[in-house]
């Protein structure tokens, strides 16, 4: 299974994309990605990795960002963004891991539930570190580690997580807590904020423990 095109199998971005409007509303990691970058001059440049169909960006460009960018693996992501995007903002196909950009571009690069399918995850912070100028923000929105403990998992150390009332399901890399926040990452990042959400974010999932993190990082 090749997790970083998952979303090409048919009819996976219809269904993602149908449940995330349906929850939009209610998505606590959207309003918290949207309540942060709304603390930033318009003028910065924001890049989203793991865009998905855009939806956020949207709302980025919305709120009178000029300088936005995307970046996704998938073909079937990237061209429901265009459209829905309509062509103004730069989308590139990428992943965490390699990112098409240069070094030092971004003021912000957000994300969310994106960083957990990455195989890689010091490479991933590398690689953000990379294109985020001194003092630029990581704002992450991710899959709880303690949460996908959880999950079932298969001999390659996967997780297949339903979403959306089972209309979707996904596998990506478990990963512990201290895989994300690393000695690397550490070295790279300042960790500037953490939360933990317990509730619908995931359906299914057991209501006593987090399910999504969401965190804010600075370059160091
Ligand atoms: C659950 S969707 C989230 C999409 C969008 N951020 C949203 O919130 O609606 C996960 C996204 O991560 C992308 N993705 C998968 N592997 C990735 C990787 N290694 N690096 C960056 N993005 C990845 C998928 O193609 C997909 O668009």
């Amino acid at each position: 299974m090749n997790i970083e095109k998952q979303y090409d199998v048919d009819g996976l971005v219809r269904g993602y994309v149908d449940g995330s409007l349906e929850n939009e509303q209610n998505d606590l990691g959207r309003q918290f990605l949207r309540e942060r970058v709304d603390i930033f001059d318009r003028s910065s440049s924001l890049l989203d990795i793991g865009c998905g169909n855009g939806m956020d960006l949207k709302v980025y460009a919305g709120m009178g960002f000029t300088h936005l960018y995307g970046v996704d693996p998938s073909e079937n992501f990237l061209q429901e963004a265009r459209e829905l995007l309509n062509g103004k903002i730069k989308l590139s196909e990428g992943v965490f891991e390699q990112l098409p950009f240069e070094n030092e571009m971004f003021d912000v690069v957000v994300s969310r539930h994106a960083l957990h399918y990455s195989h890689n995850l010091t490479r991933a912070a590398i690689e953000v570190a990379r294109v985020l100028k001194s003092g630029g923000a990581f704002i992450v929105v991710i899959s709880h580690p303690f949460a996908d403990a959880l999950l079932p998992r298969d001999e390659e150390g996967n997780v297949t997580a339903t979403l959306f009332n089972g209309a979707v399901s996904i596998i990506f890399p478990q990963h512990a807590l201290s895989d994300l926040f690393s000695a690397s990452f550490l070295d790279l990042f300042e960790l500037d904020l953490l939360y933990e959400y317990v509730g619908n974010e995931r359906d299914g999932a057991v209501a006593e423990i987090p399910n999504t993190l969401a965190f804010i990082a600075i370059k160091k």
